[in-house]
């Protein structure tokens, strides 16, 4: 089989991933993709690098033994704590998610942004030095979202709970002024239109699903590793916990065909 024909690989902590895959699938519907999603190590965030490191790496080899040609690693805290051990490690284009400061420093009026992300992610050091490229014009706050991957990944994305802990987050940042806000791990997509009625329309939210998208497909054209097939792509996903919340999550996609195997995968 031709390699352009093989499919993209795309991992995450869990199920939010699918928030990229959405992305991904929608600009280029002739490409195979293979999710993996990993809900029975979520959260990530909360992990130590080494141990998200040794994650990424088993992650990485599942979906290299099912012969994908490009890997995006759809989740901020393993882009940010692993990508250069896998670049190093691999020889397939990786894509990461890095959280969007930059496009949002550019949106900003008050000179104020939000950023809500795992622990993981805003103590990696990619964080700190993209952070500190803009630090000297615009203020940063920084959340740690704890709690908020927890409850999308145990299918609680619409309850009381959620409410309460975002507003626990939001309000503060409100209160500080901020106009953007950077959703910094690819779960947190899926909360938009929760937040969007705590911080009304004053606040921009920015989210990084499209930017990559569009890099996945630079990156394949210039490996020319573009799928040149006209029919649509095949969709497989792989969860090793319940695949209820996938189920639900992946649903609204009613117009593209689906296979979703739960599976305690042999290297996890
Ligand atoms: C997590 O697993 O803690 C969140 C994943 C992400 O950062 O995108």
């Amino acid at each position: 089989m031709n390699s352009n024909n093989f499919s993209i690989g795309i991992f995450d902590s869990g199920v939010g991933g699918t928030s990229i895959w959405k992305e991904i699938s929608t600009l280029l519907p002739n490409e195979n993709t293979i999710y993996l999603s990993d809900s029975k190590n979520a959260p990530y965030g909360e992990k130590t690098k080494e141990q998200i490191i040794q994650l990424s790496i088993k992650n990485t080899e599942f979906l290299l033994q099912q012969n994908c040609k490009i890997i995006v690693v759809a989740c901020n805290t393993a882009t940010t704590n692993s990508i250069q051990v896998l670049r190093e490690k691999y020889n397939v284009p990786f894509i990461g998610i890095e959280p969007a400061i930059k496009p949002a420093a550019l949106k900003t009026i008050t000179k104020i942004i939000g950023i809500l992300a795992t622990k993981g992610t805003l103590n990696s050091e990619l964080f700190e030095k993209t952070s500190n490229s803009i630090k000297k014009q615009i203020t940063i706050k920084e959340t740690v979202g704890k709690g908020l991957v927890e409850l999308i990944e145990s299918g609680k994305l619409d309850s009381k709970e959620m409410t309460s802990l975002l507003s626990s987050y939001l309000i503060p940042m409100i209160n500080k002024k901020v106009d953007c806000l950077v959703l910094g791990c690819t779960h947190y997509p899926y909360l938009i239109p929760q937040i969007r009625k705590i911080v009304g329309d004053k606040i921009q939210i920015i989210d990084s699903g499209e930017a990559v998208a569009k890099q996945t497909k630079t990156i394949l054209e210039n490996n020319q590793l573009l799928n040149l097939n006209t029919k649509e792509g095949k969709h497989q996903f792989y969860i090793n916990k319940n695949k209820n919340v996938l189920e639900r999550l992946l649903s609204c996609n009613a117009n593209i065909k689906i296979e979703i195997k739960e599976k305690n995968f042999k290297s996890l």
